[in-house]
């Protein structure tokens, strides 16, 4: 597959597929970054040679993606809905990363830290990630793989992303592979 990963923040999950791609984990190619803001994370794109943009429409997005022959998405961080006219046109070829064990925290409203502050609120003794098909339903798209993580002794927000971060970098580069065994 060639896969466009797309981001909005650090883009460590990023770095940690850049990094798996090198060591051959999958057979895909990541070919194109995108972001809608000139996030941090493009300095990894920028170090790996690959090809980057910054896209502010739907149309220039589609633009690239064609461009770049692109047929496989992956959000990793990436903070905007995506349109249903991309939806459309890639069905069932976006994936996207989620901090928590969906559907628990999953929805509007629940993204970047207020997922691991709820999770704090509420005493939950595990949390974990999701890597799940993307429709229009905000982070409702089948589950692809989920991994669960102890956070008893996490004492904060922060210390609870942390952790979830940690298992977040290993567990996209696995999605990639079983979807690759699938197709
Ligand atoms: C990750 O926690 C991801 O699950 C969420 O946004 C964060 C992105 O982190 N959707 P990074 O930009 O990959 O460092």
């Amino acid at each position: 597959m060639k896969i466009a990963v797309l981001i909005s923040g650090t883009g460590s999950n990023l770095k940690a597929l850049i990094d798996a791609q090198k060591n051959r984990e999958f057979k895909s190619e990541i070919v194109l970054v995108l972001s809608n803001k000139d996030a941090k994370g493009l300095e990894y794109a920028r170090e790996a040679g690959i090809s980057w943009a910054i896209i502010k429409t739907d149309e220039e997005m589609l633009q690239e993606l064609e461009s770049h022959s692109v047929d496989f998405i992956v959000l990793a961080g990436y903070l905007k809905k995506i349109s249903s006219k991309i939806l459309d046109k890639y069905e069932n070829r976006i994936i996207n990363i989620h901090p928590s064990l969906l559907p628990k925290y999953g929805g509007r409203g629940f993204y970047g830290l207020s997922v691991h502050e709820a999770v704090f609120k509420n005493k939950d003794r595990e949390s974990g990630v999701t890597v799940h098909y993307v429709n229009e339903k905000v982070d409702g798209g089948e589950i692809i793989l989920q991994e669960k993580i102890d956070i008893s002794k996490c004492n904060s927000p922060v210390e609870i992303r942390d952790e979830v971060l940690k298992i977040e970098h290993s567990i996209l580069k696995k999605a990639i592979a079983k979807i690759e065994e699938e197709i």
